[in-house]
Order: C-alpha cells, then structure tokens, then sequence
C-alpha cells in the first residue's frame, strides 16, 4: 500500500515515515522544505535502508499534486504539511488562512479527482482554546484564539463537511498535544526556523550555550508551581498514534477524533527540573510575563485513542527530554557551559 505523507520531510511526518517504512508501508513525501531540511531524506534512508520517494511541490500548486497522484496509485494521505506558528499567524492572517486552507482544499480535490478518500489530518489541542474543563475530552466544546488554531477547527469542519456530502469518505481527525523528542537513533528531530517557539528546543538551545537563558512565561498560574502545565508526548509515539489511525480509515469510513497526549501534565518547572536531572546540564531561567494568549493548564484525556485505537503513549518524561537533548547536540555548535547543577 502507499502513502502519500504531505509534509513528510518535517518533525512529526519524518518520524511517521519511519514508522510506515518500518511497518511495510510504501510512502511517497510531498514537501516544500519551507520549515524542513531535504538532508531529512537522507537521515531517513539511513534510519530505514529504504530509497523514499519524494517530491519537492507546494500543495497549492494543484497541477504539481495532479501530477503526483497520476504518477503514483496513492491509496491514502497522511496531511501534515501546514504553517503552524501562532505568533506569525497573528501578525500574518491571510497568509495562515491560504495557506493551510487552500492548500487542503486543493489536496482533497485532487485526491477526489482520483478515487482516494482516507485521510489523517494533523490537528491540534489548540481547537479546544481556552477550555476551562481538565482533561480534554474530544467532546470539550472548541474554539481557537488565533488564525493557525482557526486554520485547525476550519478544517476539521470541511473534513466533516466532506464526508457529510460523500460517506466515502474516511477520516481522522489527531489533535496533538505537545510533541517532544527526537528519534532515539539521533538522526531526525526538530529544526526551529530561528529562535525556538516552543519550550523544549528552547531548553536544549539554552543548555546548548546557543541561547542564554530560558524565559519562563508566568509564575503565577493556578498550578502546582505556578508555572503553565502541558501534555508533553515523545514524537515516536506520536509517530505509531499515526499507524493506528490509518489502519482504522483503511478498514472504516467516517469521521473519527482523537486526542493524542500521554493524559499527564508536567509543569515548566518540571520539565526544567527533569532536563536538568537526565543530562546534567543547568538550565538557567527568569521568570517575565505571561505570554499572551496562554492557557495556564492543557492535557488529555486519552480514553477515546486507547480504546478505539488500541493506542497509548509509552515514552515518558525523561525519555522525551534525553531524546531531545541527544538530538540538540548532534547539531553542532554546541558549547554547554553551564555543567554545574543548581544548588
Ligand atoms: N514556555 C515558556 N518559555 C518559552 C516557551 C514556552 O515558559 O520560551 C511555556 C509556555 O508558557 C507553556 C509551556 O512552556 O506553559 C509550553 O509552551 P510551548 O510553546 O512549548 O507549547 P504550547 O502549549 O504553547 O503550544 C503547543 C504547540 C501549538 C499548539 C498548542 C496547543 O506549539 O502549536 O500546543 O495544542 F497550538
């Protein structure tokens, strides 16, 4: 069977790659390398011994795509490739909403235009915006709080708008929590543009001596420390959430929703503690402001990806985070200067 895996060459479609390899998938990547590097392909035939075949197109670029699925008998898509930095979708709507809208509607066009109706989409806990019920159930009443949290719910709503119109269709719908890690080869990771966004490549960036501290965004949330709570995953896991999602569109039709988290929630202080405790590297801090439009507390229930999916989280914490840091010192320019533990 093959695999069309959009955005395959990026932090979680490479890892999902592997795993569809490893699992006996044939896969076919469409990549533009706007927020990934092509050296991934080279890391993935490394990693799989396999020759992948790949094609450097922008999904709105819909000649491209036909072209794709006219050289390839596609038997469903793994849909990741999308622009995903809230801060940029802010200062830059249009951009956001035509890029990841229009560039869907077009790859289900085309995959209409030839027969192929299952699909797993990348979505996000970010469509349960500032849900004040903890754990997130799949039912939690949804919204966004900015353009690339809209993009997500928009599109989920034309998934279901799709299969509304042609019961053929068959889809899942995987809302992501915070994905971490790193392959445990070392070989694929995440590749933040410039400065890291997210807490994690911000931690190894800062214990890497590429950063000089790390800023943590409020202490005076109603947790634990004060600090913001999240659902840390590691991204293999992730990765198999994937390969059970698409065994259960090859094999139903419909319109399934999934959590994909590990259903805990660790502090930011926890997560600095932890890095700190598996690799011995100090990671210093300031406390500043909140970061706007942060929600103190965000995790999963994962009942739902459990019992339909037969699917759980099996990496921990510091798994994640030993991962992660293997993979941050694999880049290079790596000066770790602060190998004394706090006191
Ligand atoms: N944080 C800091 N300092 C930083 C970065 C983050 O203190 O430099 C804190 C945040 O305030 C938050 C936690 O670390 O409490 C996690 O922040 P991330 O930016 O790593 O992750 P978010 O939960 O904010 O966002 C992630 C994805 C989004 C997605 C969202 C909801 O990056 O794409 O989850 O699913 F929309």
């Amino acid at each position: 069977m093959a695999i069309l895996v959009t955005g395959g060459a990026g932090f979680i479609g490479s890892h999902t790659v592997v795993q569809l390899i490893q699992s006996g998938f044939d896969v076919v990547i469409l990549d533009n390398f706007l927020n990934s590097d092509p050296e991934v392909l080279n890391q993935l035939h490394t990693i799989t011994g396999k020759e992948i075949k790949s094609y450097n197109i922008n999904l709105l670029d819909k000649e491209k795509v036909q072209e794709v699925f006219c050289e390839n008998s596609i038997d469903a898509v793994i849909h990741f490739a999308g622009l995903k930095a809230v801060g940029e979708s802010v200062a830059k709507p249009l951009h956001y909403y035509h890029n990841n809208i229009t560039s869907t509607l077009i790859l289900c066009e085309v995959m209409k235009d030839h027969g192929v109706k299952k699909i797993v989409f990348s979505s996000s806990a970010t469509v349960y915006g500032a849900a004040n019920k903890i754990p997130l159930t799949e039912d939690t009443p949804l919204g966004a709080t900015n353009p690339y949290g809209w993009t997500k719910l928009m599109l989920e709503q034309i998934f279901k708008d799709l299969h509304t119109s042609d019961n053929e269709w068959s889809v899942a719908l995987l809302r992501y929590f915070n994905p971490v890690g790193a392959h445990t080869s070392g070989l694929i990771g995440e590749k933040p543009g410039e400065i890291p966004n997210n807490l994690t490549p911000y931690i190894t960036q800062v214990a890497a001596g590429k950063l000089d501290k790390l800023r943590v965004f409020g202490n005076d949330y109603d947790t634990k420390d004060g600090t913001g709570v999240r659902d840390y995953i590691h991204v293999e896991d992730l990765a198999i959430g994937h390969l059970r999602a698409l065994d259960r569109v090859l094999t139903n039709t419909g319109v399934d929703t999934y959590n994909l988290g590990t259903g805990k929630g660790f502090s930011v202080m926890d997560i600095i503690q932890t890095f700190e405790k598996v690799t011995g590297v100090y990671i210093p801090y300031e406390v500043i402001e909140r970061r706007p439009g942060d929600v103190a507390v965000s995790y999963a229930d994962t009942t739902k990806a459990k019992q339909e999916l037969r699917w759980v989280a099996e990496k921990g914490l510091e798994d994640m985070l030993r991962d992660a840091w293997k993979w941050e010192q694999k880049q290079g320019k790596c000066f770790v200067p602060h190998l004394v533990k706090r006191t």
